[in-house]
């Protein structure tokens, strides 16, 4: 059941113990890839004062989540996910405030994030939130 009021619970960093949680709600939520790693991920944005990964917890349960982090000129938001019972509650836009706050925390004045296109549905939501599509393409190599 979706939270009565917007009353969300409070955001918190992950911890050690949110790790299996965290992989299984990105798991539910179709966000996982054969090479990226969860564990890795979240080790490496827990790693550091630059980035985190932010989450949401109902009934003991991660609900929610978003890594967030910065590169020393841009925010970005990684790894959104809402739990899908919990889904169109407003939970997705409170989490992206809170992200939104810590960026805003850490200096970042701008905020950037990638969408694949095999899930272009997701578009519409971030234009809700004030998003809109940049002039750029995004090249990326391997350095494993
Ligand atoms: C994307 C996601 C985080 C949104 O979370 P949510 O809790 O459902 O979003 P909210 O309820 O806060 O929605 C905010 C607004 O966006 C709209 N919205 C949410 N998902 C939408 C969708 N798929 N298509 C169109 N509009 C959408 C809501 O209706 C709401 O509109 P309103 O402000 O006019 O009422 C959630 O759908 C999710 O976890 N998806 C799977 C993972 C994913 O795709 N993550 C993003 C990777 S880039």
């Amino acid at each position: 059941m979706p939270f009565p009021s917007a009353l969300f619970p409070p955001t918190r960093p992950a911890r050690d113990t949110d790790v299996t949680a965290l992989a299984a709600l990105w798991e539910r939520c179709a966000l996982t890839r054969p090479w990226n790693d969860p564990v890795t991920d979240i080790a490496f944005a827990r790693k550091g004062p630059n980035s985190e990964v932010l989450v949401i917890e109902q009934d003991g349960k991660i609900c929610a989540s978003v890594m967030v982090g910065h590169d020393g000129h841009r925010g970005w938001v990684y790894y959104l996910a809402v739990e899908p019972d919990l889904q169109r509650g407003g939970l997705g836009r409170h989490i992206m405030d809170e992200a939104q706050s810590w960026l805003r925390a850490k200096g970042a004045w701008k905020m950037h994030l990638m969408i694949r296109r095999s899930n272009g549905a997701v578009r519409t939501f971030y234009e809700k939130l004030g998003f809109s599509e940049s002039d750029v393409v995004v090249l990326s190599k391997s350095l494993t």
